[in-house]
């Protein structure tokens, strides 16, 4: 394997546009370069070339292009306790030979793929474009400038996850393969700090530790007989202890949820990392956390905290062996209840499902995984079109799979759930979801634009049948997808969704109030080249008896302003839509996924 001559390769800088207009730009751009130095890239040029970062304000440009992208420095104060790696100065001499031999192997293999155009779902001259791109990271900066008033009642962090490769991409990326960054806004009587750190997962300590990404890409380089040959090559290095993987190799980079005093950074391919915010407002990985033990195998990234109740619960699944799905629960002090094995008969992508009061909702869809589908030479996740879409119904509380109740849904394709309730009186489970067409779209390159339907699905308990309908009338049919309801009624009826305006996407224009009785919606744009993300409800109450109305709280948004290449925090009023507060960032906060809000009560007493 290649030596390393720094820790901090790729992310030393900015990609290059790569379009011909902002050709005369990026001469100038080059001048300043500080190129990437790992062995591996010297005998293979990257995908984007990356100059150091400079403070002037970039153009805009297109979103098939790639923009700038500042450096990323090494953390000083997140490598003690949580190191995995495996220096490549105590290498035998096999394991040298070994590794030399292995190199050769992988750089004969990105020649042979660059060769061939990657599908626009691995480019990463697309999958990270423009505000999609990288940053470094960020130590925390206080007495931010605030445009407004932050409402008082907002005391606590609010985090949010995304993907942010710490290495350049040598081959095929998507962006859902980016190391886990956790961006947080800390309110401390009406002032605001911001910080943003990578989640310190085992891949990203070894993969610093050898100065180059070496841990296979699930989506971007997964697919046909280069995957297979990385999963050899990774395979390979394994037997010669070159890299250890025996403790997951997840990115972290999907899901937040507080509990039980910890914030668990997750991705549904392995345990969850526990951060923990510091008095400063500051992040710190603590390590990956398997709950004192207990948990033996991946969580998704949409673990379900019950408002009432207090308890977690959750699902895994896995690609390769049975049983292909679990469900389990963790009590409030996190004492988690033995697996409930769920069969199903093929590997299944379950990023989500839902609660009630008293049952969980799983979504068992046509998007499956096919290993063999790359020997053929294609992607191993999958649109089964002779698979019928059902939900499982099970009892919270079960302790075996025999009570399930399926009932199918058919051409339904739930990439999240926002909500579930039960209404006794026809014996229905009410589901609300966003129905999305392709439903492979996300992951493989496909003609048809994406649709993204916010659905109404009623599981009838009685007959076992289902209907399904769109929320919005056909006139004001929009794209709404990332987004949430009132936590403090998650699994409970609830009259108002908060969902980001997918279009364009996966970068958003704005968020929706949508009214799920009447199909009302109320909009919210960012404005003329702002976008953003997954808008965050937060009740004005965070107590769950308070007799507020459900839509009293406000909507946390980070936005990004693509013209000026700023980014804010904003705060809006839920129930009139009004803007309350803008918070001016001290760094660019890229595109990403999902987020959470801690208050300063539970901050006291996190672990
Ligand atoms: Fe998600």
């Amino acid at each position: 394997m290649a030596s390393s001559t720094s820790t901090n390769t790729w992310v030393k800088s900015q990609i290059l546009p790569l379009s011909s207009s902002t050709r005369s730009n990026n001469s100038a751009n080059r001048r300043r370069t500080n190129y990437i130095t790992c062995s591996l890239q010297v005998q293979t040029p990257s995908l984007v070339r990356i100059p150091q970062h400079t403070n002037t304000t970039p153009t805009y440009q297109a979103p098939t292009t790639i923009n700038p992208i500042p450096k990323i420095k090494t953390p000083k104060d997140h490598s003690s306790k949580n190191t995995n790696s495996l220096p490549n100065q105590q290498w035998n001499l096999l394991q040298r030979a070994a590794a030399a031999a292995l190199d050769a192997a992988e750089t004969a293999l990105v020649a042979r793929e660059r060769r061939h155009p990657l599908p626009k779902t691995a480019d990463p001259r697309v999958q990270i474009a423009g505000n999609f791109a990288p940053v470094p990271e960020q130590p925390v900066q206080h007495s931010l400038p605030v445009t407004g008033k932050i409402p008082n009642c907002i005391e606590g962090v609010y985090v949010r996850n995304g993907a942010n490769p710490h290495y350049e991409p040598v081959a095929g990326h998507h962006f859902f393969d980016g190391d886990g960054m956790v961006h947080a806004v800390k309110f401390n009587d009406g002032a605001a700090s911001y910080a943003c750190r990578f989640t310190e997962t085992k891949r990203l300590v070894q993969e610093r530790a050898l100065g180059r990404p070496v841990f296979p890409k699930a989506i971007g380089e997964l697919h046909g007989h280069s995957g297979i040959a990385r999963l050899l090559l990774f395979y390979a290095r394994g037997l010669f202890g070159l890299v250890d993987a025996s403790h997951g190799m997840g990115v972290a980079n999907a899901g937040l949820v507080y509990f039980n005093r910890h914030l668990l950074a997750m991705s549904e391919d392995d345990l969850p990392y526990h951060v923990r915010v510091t008095p400063t407002g500051d992040l710190k990985t603590v390590d990956r956390f398997d709950f004192n033990g207990q948990l033996k195998s991946a969580m998704i990234a949409h673990p379900k905290l019950d408002p009432v109740s207090g308890e977690l619960f959750a699902l895994s699944y896995d690609v390769i062996k049975k049983p292909y799905l679990k469900y389990f629960k963790f009590s409030t002090d996190g004492k988690k209840s033995d697996d409930v094995e769920i069969p199903i008969d093929q590997p299944t992508m379950m990023h989500d499902f839902a609660i009630t009061e008293n049952f969980v909702v799983i979504p068992d869809q046509q998007v499956v995984f096919k290993l063999p589908e790359m020997i053929r030479g294609g992607s191993p996740v999958v649109f089964d079109k002779n698979k019928t879409s059902r939900f499982g119904v099970l009892e919270k509380n079960a302790k075996g799979e025999k009570d399930i109740k399926w009932i199918e849904a058919p051409d339904c394709f739930c990439f999240h759930l926002w909500n579930a309730w039960e209404e006794p009186e026809s014996d229905e489970i009410v589901v609300i979801g966003s129905c999305m067409t392709p439903a492979d779209s996300i992951f493989n390159e496909c003609e048809e634009s994406l649709k993204s339907v916010l659905s109404e699905i009623r599981l009838n308990l009685k007959t076992g049948k289902s209907t399904r309908r769109p929320i919005i009338t056909d006139s004001e049919q929009v794209n709404l997808e990332a987004g949430m309801v009132n936590r403090n009624r998650l699994g409970r009826k609830t009259r108002f969704a908060y969902l980001a305006l997918a279009e364009p996407w996966p970068k958003v224009s704005g968020f929706a109030k949508v009214d799920l009785f009447t199909g009302q919606v109320t909009k919210y744009l960012y404005g003329d080249q702002r976008f953003g993300g997954e808008p965050l409800f937060l009740p004005r109450d965070s107590d769950i008896n308070s007799s507020s109305e459900e839509d009293d709280g406000y909507i946390l948004a980070f936005v990004h302003d693509e013209k000026e290449w700023k980014s804010q925090l904003q705060i809006i009023n839920a129930m009139n839509m009004k803007l309350e507060a803008s918070i001016d960032l001290p760094s660019r906060v890229p595109y990403g996924f999902h987020g959470t809000f801690i208050s300063s009560k539970d901050l006291e007493k996190q672990m």
